[in-house]
């Protein structure tokens, strides 16, 4: 097994966002070329350690920070050498940092990928070297070389949201109908289908019986999209929304939004060109903290939170184990006794070459009546001198 003795970020652009996060401190950054950098911390000694790469598809959204950080942190507690890179969104550069991963002798991989079919060539070379793979949070498709699938339940994350809904305004009892549009995620990241399912599934009996109507007859997966889950694009098309079909007046009830990046644009849109007086239902996911904000002042109404901690516990007791050369299925929840839920699930996932295995976390609602017990009182966030809550 080769040792080396560097944590490589990849991307002067990330490089320069880190100072945002301030969970990096103490790199250097050597030039490698005229677009990337790398950094290298220089702390790890040639000791023999087993090394893990990890690749996160990007620093632009809060939670991918804060899972490299907590993986990083748990991998390297329990004696593991990290490489960790970020994608910037980009596959191409993903795909180099996850190369470099390889070059370097990594024992093991962690993937979550920027799109989920783009990585056949570089998942089919970490194969050849026997490299065990853990597709992280999202499915990395088409490969028949995917160890394991660690997640939370993410057609739970959907049917959360579209139940919230369905509760807010009490469809079971009400006569009158309702108006409600679709903010789905990326298709390129097989967890948007799951989230999409999960909630038109609640929804869909009350759209087809009339109870909720869809004033822009967006209601598909597609049609309802969000390139890169940016918050820009949310916004842009639901701005055209509200101009196109609610300038005279009609009244919007609720967005079912995927996720907050998408619901801060939303949330914004709705700000800006919507003339109704009501507060719209507007759902997401992540507990980002400009949307506990959003939240705490009414322009957003939940968010479905994962405990992105106990991710990386299950992916690092998981790692552990593969590493050892066990074959971890069901005993791996009994042996470890987490202090959280957490499924195997060998049915759900199929990869378009073979169903994965999985271990599913369990998502929490939080709303502005919850927010302070669920996230502050269980020791996940802080709250700071204005008020807000800050991850920890
Ligand atoms: C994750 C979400 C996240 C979204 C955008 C999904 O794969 O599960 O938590 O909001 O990607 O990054």
């Amino acid at each position: 097994m080769r040792k080396i003795t560097a944590f490589i970020l990849i991307s002067l652009l990330l490089i320069n966002t880190l100072g945002g996060c301030g969970k990096q401190s103490g790199v250097n950054t050597v030039k490698k070329s005229d677009e990337e950098e790398l950094v290298i911390n220089d702390t790890h000694s040639d000791d023999g350690r087993n090394i893990i790469g990890i690749s996160m598809p990007s620093q632009s959204l809060e939670r991918w920070n804060r899972d490299g950080q907590f993986l990083k942190e748990n991998f390297e507690k329990a004696g593991f050498e990290v490489l960790l890179s970020y994608g910037n969104d980009l596959i191409d550069e993903q795909i180099d940092g996850i190369e470099y991963m390889l070059e370097s002798g990594a024992d093991l991989l962690i993937i979550t990928p920027i799109d989920a079919s783009s990585l056949e060539n570089v998942i089919k070379k970490a194969a050849s070297s026997k490299v065990p793979i853990i597709s992280y949070d999202r499915l990395i498709l088409r490969s028949p070389y995917i160890d394991y699938y660690v997640s939370f339940d993410n057609y739970l994350v959907g049917k959360l949201q579209g139940e919230y809904i369905v509760n807010a305004l009490d469809l079971a009892n009400s006569d009158r109908s309702y108006n409600i549009e679709m903010v789905s995620g990326d298709p390129a990241d097989n967890n948007a289908r799951f989230f999409y399912d999960g909630a038109y599934d609640v929804l869909s009996p009350f759209i087809e019986s009339g109870k909720l109507i869809v004033p822009s007859g967006q209601s598909d997966f597609f049609r309802t999209s969000t390139s890169s889950w940016s918050k820009e694009l949310a916004k842009e098309r639901f701005e055209n929304i509200l101009n196109s079909y609610y300038a005279s007046g009609k009244t919007l009830d609720a967005v079912c939004c995927a996720n907050d990046s998408t619901a801060l644009g939303t949330a914004e849109a709705i700000e800006m060109d919507y003339t109704g007086e009501n507060t719209v239902i507007l759902t997401g996911q992540d507990a980002d903290e400009a949307n506990l904000i959003n939240i705490k002042k009414g322009k957003q109404t939940m968010t479905v939170f994962k405990q992105l901690s106990n991710e990386s516990i299950v992916t690092l007791d998981l790692a552990i184990a593969m590493l050892k050369g066990d074959n971890p299925g069901e005993d791996l929840i009994e042996r470890a006794n987490w202090p959280f839920e957490c499924k195997f699930d060998t049915t759900s996932y199929d990869n378009e070459k073979e169903t994965i295995s999985a271990y599913l976390l369990t998502p929490t609602v939080i709303t502005k009546d919850n927010m302070y017990e669920e996230l502050v009182g269980k020791g996940y966030y802080e709250e700071d001198a204005a008020g807000n809550l800050i991850a920890k």
